[in-house]
């Protein structure tokens, strides 16, 4: 059986790109149990290099775990926990850290990009979040990664982490694992036109209410085309999110007609949206109402994932010959 294993910060609520990019895809892996052995969890120790209010972190992992519920996870066919309730993870960590040069880590894109913003306020914690993630992974051995573009850079260091160790050991005790990605989904856009994300404020969240739901996608970036005007379906950005979710055919023929206005897109768009997804968010919203119901699903995971996680954790240490200590 392949091992697949995914996890999204708790960093605000699932949007459309975490959806058609990994929770989507992912479902129907786990789903499959007699192929797959799948974990997925809530990436809470990363979201702290973002957040620093535990209480919000707290309350964002709900909003993360009644997102995958509503899109179908069986549960009972996959480990599905938070990350910090696995500890093991983080000794992984710091092993790793140990092993692996520095200078590798300062090429990496989530630590480049913040460096240039404002070196006084990086942590420690955001230069190693390749390391954590790369723990994750390789605690299980998992193979198949479902994530969107902006993490391949992540599993590539994974990759490289992994047979880095084998090496030090001499011994294959980790398995390389390769990213899974969709590829009309790995980058969906946001409404400004720079890929959708949770601190970007330009998300379209199809789990808010129906009038801010509406507002976000009102509030699409668009060229000036009038109403009158041909547009092209094919690099309109409206029309990428259509075809994402839905036949788009009818509304490329009205695009490339003419008098079909970005207005008009935007409303069908909507429409749409909340008739796609009205069973998940009805889903969503009933979950949210049953927080304790989610901690004990997340509880449950958690044993069973950390019974795998010690297993695994002890024949590591017995490699690094520290066995004899505990
Ligand atoms: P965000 O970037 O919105 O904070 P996360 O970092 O928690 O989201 O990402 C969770 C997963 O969703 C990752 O695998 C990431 O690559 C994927 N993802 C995030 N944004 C998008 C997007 N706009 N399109 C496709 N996948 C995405
Ligand atoms: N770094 C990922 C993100 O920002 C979240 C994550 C943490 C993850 N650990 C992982 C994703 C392991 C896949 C596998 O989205």
């Amino acid at each position: 059986m392949e091992k697949m294993l995914t996890g999204i910060r708790s960093t605000g609520t699932p949007h459309l790109g975490n959806i058609l990019g990994v929770i989507i895809p992912s479902v129907s892996i786990a789903n499959k149990k007699k192929k797959y052995t799948s974990f997925i969890f809530i990436a809470d120790l990363h979201s702290m290099i973002q957040i620093e209010n535990i209480k919000e972190i707290k309350d964002n992992t709900y909003q993360i775990a009644a997102a995958w519920l509503a899109f179908g996870l069986n549960t009972k066919n996959c480990f599905f926990f938070k990350q910090s309730d696995i500890s093991e993870v983080t000794e992984l960590a710091w092993y790793f850290s140990c092993f692996f040069p520095y200078q590798r880590l300062t090429l990496a894109h989530s630590f480049k990009e913040e460096i240039k913003k404002d070196k006084g306020r990086i942590s420690v914690g955001l230069f190693t979040y390749p390391i954590l993630m790369a723990a994750d992974i390789l605690l299980y051995n998992a193979e198949i990664i479902p994530v969107g573009k902006d993490q391949l850079q992540h599993i590539e260091i994974t990759r490289r982490i992994a047979s880095h160790f084998n090496k030090k050991i001499g011994k294959k005790l980790f398995i390389l694992p390769n990213a899974f990605l969709q590829k009309e989904t790995m980058s969906v856009l946001g409404t400004d036109g720079n890929k959708m994300s949770k601190s970007g404020k330009n998300w379209i969240n199809i789990f808010s209410e129906e009038n801010i739901l509406k507002k976000q996608i009102m509030s699409i970036r668009t060229d000036s085309k009038s109403l009158e005007e041909k547009k092209d379906p094919k690099t309109n950005y409206i029309m990428s999110l259509f075809r994402m979710i839905a036949n788009s055919e009818k509304i490329d023929t009205k695009y490339t007609e003419g008098r079909y206005g970005y207005l008009e897109a935007k409303i069908g768009l909507y429409e749409h949206i909340i008739h796609k997804f009205s069973k998940e968010r009805k889903r969503f919203f009933s979950f949210m109402k049953k927080k304790s119901l989610l901690d004990d699903i997340l509880y449950s995971g958690a044993k069973k994932a950390k019974n795998i996680a010690m297993k695994r954790l002890n024949y590591i240490r017995k490699n690094l010959k520290f066995n004899s200590i505990i």
